[in-house]
């Protein structure tokens, strides 16, 4: 099939970019995108040509490591699925494909479509984890937790932290990302202890790294390739107020 591909091309964060069209008629319908796209940078080598800058690891929707715009939508036009579950099957023949970076102050491009997601690492190093001495690995029934509980925690530990719903948010709020890590901690006895610095540090951090604020339009939920539910970001909140109060801040 015939591909016809505009790209986000730029050097770096501080060089000017634009779209270049590439267009490849040696494309299967079976080929993964990043497979596609695979093939398009074993032409530019060829030719001498510098190749487009994309991030990739597992390939499996698991690690949370690619992304990018393709004709405006985070991950494509596939829902519930990441950039690398994408094959080219979901394209017509003939059809054009414009691919740019995430687009954010918080995700600085590094180049072409790859962007800057430390924000994220430091969002999580601000309490993203428990510090307490929890012993040895326990028996697995000796914990007793509800079953809506756990799979409610279990669903939110499934975000990937790619980044899509920041791209697709106007305000581009991370708040979904953060949203997620908050509430799979916080249903967990585990994370009971550090329950209230972690909703204090962790929102904190994500304002202080320049993402904006949650004003509920649902566009996170919608292109999130892992599904994460918007009334995590209701549950965040509570967290945070509720830390506050406990805090008198
Ligand atoms: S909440 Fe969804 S879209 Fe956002 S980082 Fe996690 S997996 Fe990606
Ligand atoms: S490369 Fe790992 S989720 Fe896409």
């Amino acid at each position: 099939m015939r591909i016809n591909l505009y790209v986000w091309r730029q050097a770096g964060r501080d060089k000017p970019g634009r779209l270049v069209n590439y267009s490849t008629d040696d494309v299967s319908s079976d080929m993964s995108f990043l497979e596609m796209l695979d093939v398009v940078n074993e032409g530019l080598i060829v030719k001498g040509e510098d190749p487009i800058a994309f991030d990739s690891d597992c390939r499996e929707g698991i690690c949370g490591t690619c992304g990018f715009l393709i004709n405006g939508l985070p991950h494509g036009p596939v829902r519930g699925s990441t950039v690398c579950q994408l094959h080219m099957r979901s394209f017509r023949d003939g059809a054009t494909v414009v691919l740019e970076p995430w687009r954010a102050k918080a995700f600085p491009i590094i180049k072409d479509l790859v962007v800057d997601r430390s924000a994220f690492d430091r969002i999580i190093q601000a309490g993203g984890y428990t510090s307490i001495n929890v012993g040895g690995a326990q028996d697995a029934n000796s914990i007793l937790i509800a079953k809506d509980t756990v799979e409610q925690a279990m669903d939110s530990a499934a975000c990937i932290g790619c980044g899509a719903c920041v791209a697709a948010c106007k305000n581009a709020s991370a708040a979904l990302f953060t949203s997620a890590k908050i509430t799979h901690l916080s249903l967990l006895p585990q994370g009971e202890v550090e329950r209230d610095t972690r909703a204090l540090r962790m929102v904190e951090r994500h304002d202080a790294e320049g993402f904006g604020s949650c004003s509920n339009e649902g566009e996170c939920e919608a292109v999130c390739p892992k599904e994460i539910p918007i009334r995590n970001i209701a549950r965040m909140n509570r967290e945070y107020f509720r830390a506050t109060l406990l805090r008198g801040r």
